[in-house]
């Protein structure tokens, strides 16, 4: 799949979002390393604090189907300064995709490419657990 691809997954599953106590959606399309693509979007709930991002969804979402590997994910929101994955969402990504690219985009065509390790620099992962 092609990156223009992988955005426009990314920007379908966006309007999926579950939103309304933000009204700010947000989509997400991971490719795995097989080919396969796996969207998400954020999941809002009452309570707030369970809220789920796009990329946390699309990621589980692969795992969950047994994936392991991972190339890139393509983040798609809309705002003017591409709107980057919460710390949170970084972690994760780092422990289940590893140093893959993140594609950030927006819906007036503006996008870029950074490497996971430049927008989490010194992660804590499982080799702390062994060492
Ligand atoms: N959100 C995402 O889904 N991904 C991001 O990269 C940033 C934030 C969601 C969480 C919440 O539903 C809404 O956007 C506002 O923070």
């Amino acid at each position: 799949m092609t990156v223009p691809e992988l955005i426009q997954a990314a920007t379908s599953a966006r309007l999926r979002a579950r939103a309304p106590f933000s009204r700010f959606q947000v989509g997400a399309a991971v490719e795995a390393a097989s080919g396969v693509i796996f969207t998400g979007c954020n999941i809002e709930n009452a309570t707030y604090g369970l809220t789920l991002c796009a990329e946390r969804v699309a990621v589980f979402k692969a795992v969950s189907e047994g994936e392991s590997r991972f190339t890139r994910i393509a983040i798609v929101a809309e705002t003017g300064a591409l709107t980057p994955p919460c710390g949170a969402c970084r972690q994760i990504l780092w422990e289940f995709c590893g140093d893959v690219e993140v594609i950030l985009a927006n819906l007036a065509g503006s996008t870029e490419t950074i490497r996971l390790s430049a927008l989490l620099p010194r992660p804590f992962d499982a080799r702390f657990l062994e060492d």
